[in-house]
């Protein structure tokens, strides 16, 4: 289950603007993967680009062996049943009930009967919950409501591809922690691959396999989440950590002559904080693309901030990873 996707070169703009250009990377098939970037540098033209609603300047989606921006209308619509997608602003349409949003694409796409109709969404409900709303309006219900039954609908048709844009962005800490746990969860019983847009830190460094972050018109770097949180790549690390010093400014890139004034200044950024543990499902047991704690570090040869994976044992297997550097007793 989960497909690879792989974007190859890829080239967005409007007019004289240049959104991005030569993205290049793969979703490795049922990984979860964010990303990150400053706002307004594309993560929503991205993810547009994705799903076929945006047809990019130039380059390829690769999902198996079609090249998504090439594909005929008809041939496009087949392809979109593979994604489940939970747009920024959740989309739903505001005179029907949660019950009649979810059931959408089902009408749209399928032959079942209403009957058939009623078992799937009342499970996609009680998997997000939200039984007992079916019959409120968008308006009726809280954000945090309307963005699980996104959720519920980009999920009824049983998608191979997930893409979720900031499904966070307007929750509080508690239901922000909830809906990661519902995402893990989620991974692991379908299989999918997952591409998740956030401006959330702590989701960045706790939930995906992997990390892609856009600036400034391209992908400055996208690889396993191990990788990113233990980069020193100014850009990068001042993103991941949340930090005002380095390279990104209010206005995207920061003015020329400040940067070298910190740089002059020997302004550095704080050292980088340990790798957090990877969020596991509720039932403890890893999803089926978790990768050991400091596995692609040690693989790697790369060592990780002081204090990561000290003395981790991955929950379900035998295996503890030992880095150099690290005291096992640790
Ligand atoms: N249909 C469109 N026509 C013209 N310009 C567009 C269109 N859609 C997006 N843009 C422009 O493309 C740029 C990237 O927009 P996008 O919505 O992808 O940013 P983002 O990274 O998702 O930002 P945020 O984090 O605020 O959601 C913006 O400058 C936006 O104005
Ligand atoms: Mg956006």
């Amino acid at each position: 289950m989960g497909i690879e996707v792989r974007v190859e070169g890829l080239t967005k703009s409007f007019g004289a603007q240049l959104v991005w250009a030569d993205v290049s990377l793969t979703l490795p098939a049922g990984e979860i993967s964010v990303l990150l970037g400053p706002s307004g540098t594309g993560k929503s033209v991205f993810l547009k680009a994705l799903v076929g609603l945006i047809r990019p300047d130039r380059g390829s989606i690769w999902i198996g062996d079609l090249d998504l921006p090439r594909l005929r209308e008809a041939d496009l619509f087949e392809v979109r049943r593979l994604f489940g997608v939970l747009f920024q602003d959740g989309a739903l349409f505001g005179s029907m009930t949660i019950y009649d949003n979810v059931a959408f694409p089902l009408r749209e796409h399928t032959r079942l009967t209403e009957a058939e109709i009623r078992r799937v969404v009342g499970d996609k409900l009680e998997m997000v919950g939200l039984t007992g709303a079916e019959r409120k309006l968008p308006g009726q219900i809280s954000g945090g409501m309307r963005k699980r039954a996104g959720l519920a609908r980009a999920l009824v048709l049983g998608p191979e591809i997930i893409l979720f844009d900031e499904p966070d962005s307007g929750l509080d800490p508690v239901r922000t922690a909830y809906l990661n746990q519902l995402i893990v969860d989620l991974n692991q019983q379908t299989g999918a691959t997952f591409l998740i847009v956030t401006h959330d830190i702590n989701t960045a460094r706790t939930v995906p396999d992997n990390i892609g972050l856009l600036y400034h018109g391209h992908l400055a770097m996208f690889g396993p989440r191990e990788m990113l949180l233990s980069s020193t790549e100014p850009v990068v690390c001042q993103f991941l950590n949340a930090q005002r010093i380095g390279p990104i400014g209010m206005a995207e890139e920061k003015d020329a002559a400040e940067r070298d004034a910190e740089v002059a200044a020997g302004v550095n950024l704080p050292p980088l904080p340990q790798i957090p543990l990877q969020l596991l499902p509720s039932n403890g047991l890893p999803r089926p693309a978790q990768r050991p704690p400091g596995q692609w570090c040690a693989e790697h040869g790369v060592i990780p901030p002081v204090g990561s994976f000290a003395g981790n044992v991955e929950p379900g297997s035998a295996r503890l990873v030992v880095l150099p550097g690290l005291r096992e007793d640790a």
